[in-house]
């Protein structure tokens, strides 16, 4: 990923795939499907992988005022709203203090990690620098027959030429497919790896989506029964 001024070939798919207003109406319904609109609106928020800042506009239009961004992209963040903070890191070491946040959230970042490990690493950071009684917001691809049908028809020379949307995600795909691949290749082993740091209050699998609100999960695993 791109730590210099220019966008690299897939953040210009990215920026092509959707206008920013379309990625902000989507991550707002996904915040609101899963209940985090009803999150306390004075939560700290750290958003990471978030890019050019879409979704710190989604939390500030459901009313949450202290939300900042972390991404490896100096490039991407360049793009996003000069009135919010943010911040240039590395999700598997991130420059966060410990138990500062009381909420971590994650729009489709975690499927760009080379691997289990680099998944392992950034929980165990979303675990140190949430706040005990934190709330995590995870939305990442997901191998459903919805997914599998949109790569089949995007994968079609007429429909990419037709309709630049399609076009765009194949040019994406195309680019990440190895990190992406392995992604939805190993279901059980990413979400084994959640639960070891994360105690899931909502968990949905729909759509070609991974949506999850969780909590830190306590030493042990037992967690009380409270949203
Ligand atoms: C599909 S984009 C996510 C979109 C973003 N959530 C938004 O709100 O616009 C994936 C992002 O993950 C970032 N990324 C990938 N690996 C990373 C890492 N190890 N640390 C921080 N950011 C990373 C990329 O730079 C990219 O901006």
């Amino acid at each position: 990923m791109n730590t210099a001024h220019d966008l690299d070939s897939w953040e210009r798919a990215y920026r092509d795939f959707e206008t920013p207003a379309e990625e902000i109406r989507k991550f707002e319904r996904r915040l609101r499907a899963l209940g985090a609109d009803r999150l306390d609106r004075s939560s700290r928020i750290l958003e990471i992988c978030c890019g050019r800042g879409n979704a710190l506009v989604a939390w500030r239009r459901l009313g949450f005022r202290r939300a900042i961004g972390l991404d490896l992209s100096y490039a991407l963040l360049r793009l996003a709203d000069a009135g919010t903070t943010r911040v240039v890191g590395d999700i598997r070491a991130m420059p966060v203090a410990d138990a500062s946040q009381d909420i971590v959230a994650v729009h489709g970042g975690l499927h760009h990690l080379p691997s289990l490990e680099d998944l392992e690493a950034t929980l165990r950071e979303v675990a140190r620098v949430i706040r005990p009684d934190g709330r995590v917001v995870i939305v990442e691809p997901w191998s459903t027959p919805f997914l599998t049908a949109v790569h089949a028809l995007s994968r079609q020379s007429p429909i990419r030429r037709l309709w630049k949307k399609m076009d765009a995600f194949e040019r994406m795909y195309e680019l990440e497919h190895t990190t992406y691949d392995a992604w939805l290749g190993q279901p059980a082993a990413i979400l084994a790896t959640v639960r070891r740091h994360l105690e899931p209050v909502v968990l949905q699998r729909r759509w070609g989506k991974l949506m999850v609100l969780a909590r830190r999960a306590a030493p042990g695993g037992a967690v009380d029964a409270a949203r």
